[in-house]
Order: C-alpha cells, then sequence, then structure tokens
C-alpha cells in the first residue's frame, strides 16, 4: 500500500517535472522567434522617433526615456493592429510618435462651447439676446497648453505625418460641390442659398506641413465603400459632417436618381435617423443621431419624473449602429449644455440618480460606456471605427445665446496660439487608448480652430425667417470646414488600404 503510493507519487512528480521542462523549452523558443521578429519594427521605432524634430527628449526630464519608449511601442500596436508581420514593418517605419508630458496644475478652463441650439434653446437665447455687443474675442488669450493635467504621458499617432501641424491655404480649385450640384445640404448649413455672398470662405484647403495630403476623390471613396455601411453617429455637427460626404460623393455620382433615403425622408434638423443608399455601389451613408452616445432616459426625482442622462447605458439606437463597416462617432457639444453642465440631479447609474456630479467625471464614464459597447460590439476584423474630436466654436461679444457673433469673419485666423485645447479631448484620448479595439481619432480640432470665417453665422436660416439676432457659430457652412474632415477621414481609409499591399 505504502509503496503504491508511493510510486504513484513519484509517477505524477516526473509528468509534471517533463512538461514543465517541455513548455519551458516550447516558451524559450517562441520568446526567441517572438524577439527576433519584432526587432526590426523596434527599431524602426525608436530610429523615427529620434529623427523626429516633434521627438523633444528634454521633455521627459523627470521620467525615464527608456519606460516611455515602451509605453509608446505598446500603443503604437494597439493602435494599428497590422494584418501581418511584414506589414507592420512598414506601417510602423511611416508613423510618427508623439509623446508629451501633462503639465501638473490642471488650470485651464475649457472655453464656452454652444451646444448645438435646437429651436428651444434658440427661443431662449433670443430673450437674452443683447445688442450692439463690442467685438472682444471669447477665446481665451494663454498659452496653447495641450491637456489637463493628471500627470500621465500622453501619445499621439498620426499616419505617416502629423495632420494636425499646417496651415490653411488659398486655392481656387475649392469647393468640391456647390449649393446647385448637391442637393442634400439642408437649410442650416447652406448659407449660399441663404445669402451668404462672400466666396473665400469655401476656396480654403488645409495644407499639412510635412506632407501632402490627397484632394478628396470621390470615385475612390465610393470604390472603397462599395457594398459597405458608412455610418456616422453623433450630434448635429457630426449630421453636418455626414451631409459634407454625402454631397462629396455626388460628385462622382453619373445618376443622381440612383442616390435616395432608404425610407424617403428629407434631411432636417428635428428627425436623425437617415440612410442613403447609392444604387450603382450597393452602399449605404448614414447618420443617426446621439447627443451624448449614451442613453437620454428619465426618472423619478421627487414628485417628477425629470429627464436624465444613463451613462452606464449605450444610446438605445446602438442596435443600428452595429454591422457597419465604418463608424465615425463624436460627441462634445452636448456637454456644455446648462444641465450637463450643472450635472444636478441629471447623471444616473443603474437606479441612481447622482445629487450631483461634475460633467468631466460623466463624460468620462459616458465614453467609458461608449468603449465597453465598441469593444463588445464591433469586430475590428470587419469595422473600422473613427472618433472626431471636438469642433471648436467661435462665439465673439457673448455666448450662443447671449449675442455672441462670428458673421463680421470673412478670413480664418492667423493665429490660434489663444485657444485651449478641450479637456473633452485630452479624456476622449485616454479612453481610447485603453480600448481593446483600434480606434482612429480625427483630430480635427486645432485646424478647425482657425476657421472663424466657416460658420453660418446669420445664414444659418433662409434671410426671411430670421427671426432673430442669434448667430450660429457652432455648426459648419457647406461646402466648407467638414468637407476637410472627411478628406482627413479618406485619407485614414485610404492609407490603411494602401498598408495592406504595399
Ligand atoms: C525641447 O524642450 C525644451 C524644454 O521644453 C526646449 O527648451 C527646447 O528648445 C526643446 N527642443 C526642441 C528641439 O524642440
Ligand atoms: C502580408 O502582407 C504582405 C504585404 O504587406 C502581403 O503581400 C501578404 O499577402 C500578407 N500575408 C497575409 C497572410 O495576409
Ligand atoms: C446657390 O447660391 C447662390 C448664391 O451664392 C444663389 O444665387 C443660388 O440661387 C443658390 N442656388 C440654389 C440652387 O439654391
Ligand atoms: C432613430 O432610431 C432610434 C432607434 O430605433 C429610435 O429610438 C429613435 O427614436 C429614432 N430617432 C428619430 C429622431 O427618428
Ligand atoms: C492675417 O494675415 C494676412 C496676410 O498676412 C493679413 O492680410 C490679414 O489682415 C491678417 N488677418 C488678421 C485678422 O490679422
Ligand atoms: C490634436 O491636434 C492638436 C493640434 O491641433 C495637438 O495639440 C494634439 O496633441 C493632437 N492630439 C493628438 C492625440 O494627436
Amino acid at each position: 500500500m505504502e509503496r503504491q503510493r508511493s510510486f504513484s507519487f513519484k509517477s505524477t512528480s516526473f509528468f509534471v517535472f517533463a512538461f514543465t521542462i517541455s513548455s519551458s523549452l516550447i516558451f524559450l523558443v517562441s520568446l526567441f522567434t517572438w524577439v527576433l521578429r519584432s526587432n526590426p519594427s523596434i527599431h524602426q521605432n525608436t530610429h523615427f522617433q529620434f529623427n523626429k524634430p516633434v521627438f523633444n527628449l528634454s521633455s521627459f526630464s523627470s521620467s525615464s526615456s527608456a519606460e516611455s519608449l515602451k509605453l509608446s511601442i505598446l500603443k503604437d500596436t494597439h493602435f494599428l493592429k497590422p494584418e501581418n508581420e511584414s506589414g507592420s514593418v512598414k506601417f510602423s517605419a511611416f508613423n510618427q510618435i508623439q509623446i508629451q508630458r501633462l503639465e501638473d496644475g490642471g488650470s485651464e478652463i475649457e472655453p464656452e462651447e454652444a451646444p448645438a441650439p435646437s429651436m428651444k434653446d434658440i427661443e431662449v437665447g433670443a430673450n437674452e439676446l443683447t445688442e450692439g455687443d463690442e467685438v472682444t474675442a471669447s477665446l481665451k488669450v494663454d498659452e496653447f497648453k495641450a491637456y489637463p493635467s493628471n500627470g500621465k504621458f500622453k501619445e499621439k499617432v498620426m499616419n505617416g505625418c502629423d495632420l494636425t501641424k499646417g496651415k490653411w491655404v488659398y486655392d481656387e480649385s475649392y469647393p468640391l460641390y456647390t449649393n446647385g450640384s448637391c442637393p442634400l445640404i439642408d437649410e442650416g448649413f447652406n448659407c449660399d442659398t441663404n445669402g451668404r455672398r462672400d466666396r473665400s470662405y469655401k476656396k480654403w484647403k488645409w495644407q499639412p506641413q510635412d506632407c501632402d495630403f490627397p484632394r478628396f476623390n470621390a470615385a475612390k471613396m465610393l470604390d472603397l465603400i462599395k457594398g459597405k455601411r458608412l455610418v456616422f453617429v453623433g450630434d448635429s455637427i457630426n449630421r453636418n459632417q455626414w451631409e459634407s460626404m454625402l454631397c462629396m460623393l455626388m460628385g462622382a455620382v453619373k445618376d443622381p436618381k440612383k442616390v435616395y433615403e432608404t425610407h424617403g425622408r428629407r434631411i432636417t434638423k428635428e428627425k436623425g435617423n437617415y440612410s442613403f443608399k447609392f444604387v450603382d455601389y450597393k452602399c449605404t451613408v448614414e447618420y443617426y443621431v446621439s447627443h451624448f452616445l449614451v442613453h437620454e432616459s428619465k426618472a423619478r426625482i421627487g414628485q417628477k419624473r425629470r429627464p436624465t442622462l444613463r451613462i452606464d447605458a449605450i444610446d438605445h439606437g446602438s442596435s443600428r449602429w452595429k454591422g457597419a463597416d465604418i463608424l465615425v462617432f463624436n460627441t462634445a457639444h452636448w456637454w456644455s449644455h446648462y444641465k450637463t453642465k450643472a450635472g444636478i440631479n441629471y447623471y444616473q447609474e443603474g437606479n441612481q440618480v447622482h445629487p450631483k456630479l461634475d460633467v468631466s467625471t460623466a463624460f468620462r464614464k459616458a465614453l467609458m460606456t461608449w468603449a465597453a459597447w465598441v469593444d463588445r460590439h464591433i469586430n475590428p476584423g470587419r469595422t473600422r471605427v473613427f472618433f472626431r474630436n471636438s469642433a471648436p466654436s467661435h462665439f465673439r461679444g457673448g455666448l450662443w445665446n447671449s449675442g455672441g457673433h462670428c458673421a463680421e469673419a470673412t478670413r480664418p485666423l492667423n493665429d490660434t496660439s489663444g485657444m485651449e485645447y478641450p479637456e473633452k479631448n485630452g479624456i476622449v484620448e485616454e479612453v481610447i487608448l485603453q480600448m481593446k479595439t483600434p480606434v482612429t481619432l480625427l483630430n480635427v480640432t486645432g485646424l478647425s480652430a482657425y476657421r472663424i470665417d466657416g460658420h453660418p453665422s446669420i445664414y444659418g436660416k433662409k434671410p426671411r425667417t430670421q427671426s432673430s439676432n442669434i448667430q450660429d457659430c457652432s455648426h459648419w457652412c457647406l461646402p466648407g470646414v467638414p468637407d476637410t474632415w472627411n478628406e482627413i477621414l479618406f485619407f485614414h481609409l485610404q492609407s490603411k488600404q494602401k498598408s495592406k499591399y504595399h
């Protein structure tokens, strides 16, 4: 009995021993192979970073640069998820990585932004309007500090070159469409039809400093989305971008009758769900309104049922976003609405309504809810995900509801160094970096900041229906600035394609 047991014990330990040895061997061999394979790519990265002027070693003074480097390489692979090994080397070599130490202190406050004004807001705003205000820039003139501080590192990964650094150059060959060639521009963005007479705002082309940036090619774009669903989800500024995309694509469509809304809906600001079918390309270009990306709900507070925001639950329209091939999200402006900003009895998680929650915390939680949804429901092998960050508004001499204006501006600003990088953008970047799914950031904030001349101002309505002096310095005329955002989207889709084939 005793011997038997001891024998069986020994044979077990022998198996354990043999197993350990062989798995260690396998592990070591795999590790060795992996190191050999990934070395060239690490080397490329290092090489690139140290040769880029944007990489400034002294900004790492308080931390080990080796650690930061490791971090950046990790994030790099996370962001790119290349299809296969050789592609990976090529693609990394073409990427530029910037790393920036966050400042401590966190004193910035985001400049007042208007929510995309709804009809109700405009009524309210009209009462608060003060006429004859002096033109004083509402943009704060401080240093352009990049981020709200939390003492962490930030990495920025760009495709090929840094598209955010550059300038607007006058180019007679723009715009890519007109109010006459595109029947789909809705009243709010149709500045020319509403009587805007200065022309140059349509003729600026974004020129990145370090690379050439291809002009939008509608035929190529239609090829890229052939048989697919291109879906925009977000607030009215995303509707702005979506309409721009429709108009730009129409440029390559021979028979405009072969483009139609699948439910026969006409674009208005009230309805929120549209799907345009491009028959010859078997693709759809869709827009779903979602101001916050999370669920707008109601809860009983005291005696009354009041509107709440379920920062722990995705927007109920999300079932429609599933199955898209390209998704372009945004949310920003509604988070500066009075209710969201105050955060009193408004933010809800489960059954609990927070008596008070600050808007940055709520924004972060909402984005994490969105991120979890994407990670759970989006197959990165099939769907490309983009997030467009906030588009700046340009109210001078007041806020959107207190006489702020921009109608006098007919040229881009020469200098935006006084504008602060919105805190929300920092939160978006942090959340995206934590995601499993690769998300490409459409970083339009800085380049749009120059374009004070691009807003509808007093041309967001037909002249006769202009009922108040409220100006729209949040949305954008079409053709106009959102066309550039779509050129950036096109650029990313195309270069992804390239990296697959080169
Ligand atoms: C690097 O940063 C330091 C301090 O922030 C600055 O003085 C220096 O000019 C920068 N160097 C380059 C090459 O940008
Ligand atoms: C890997 O990428 C190369 C070029 O980047 C391509 O030629 C090759 O077919 C790819 N292999 C696989 C398995 O996808
Ligand atoms: C387009 O705008 C111009 C003004 O720039 C206007 O004269 C014309 O009537 C508009 N066309 C359409 C179809 O609305
Ligand atoms: C859009 O579709 C969603 C999901 O079906 C629905 O909940 C929402 O009410 C629709 N919105 C509009 C404005 O039609
Ligand atoms: C911007 O620069 C241009 C060309 O240098 C100049 O004509 C224009 O007046 C400047 N605009 C402002 C607002 O300073
Ligand atoms: C976005 O662009 C701005 C400049 O316009 C830059 O300061 C910021 O760091 C960029 N963000 C990322 C994540 O690249």
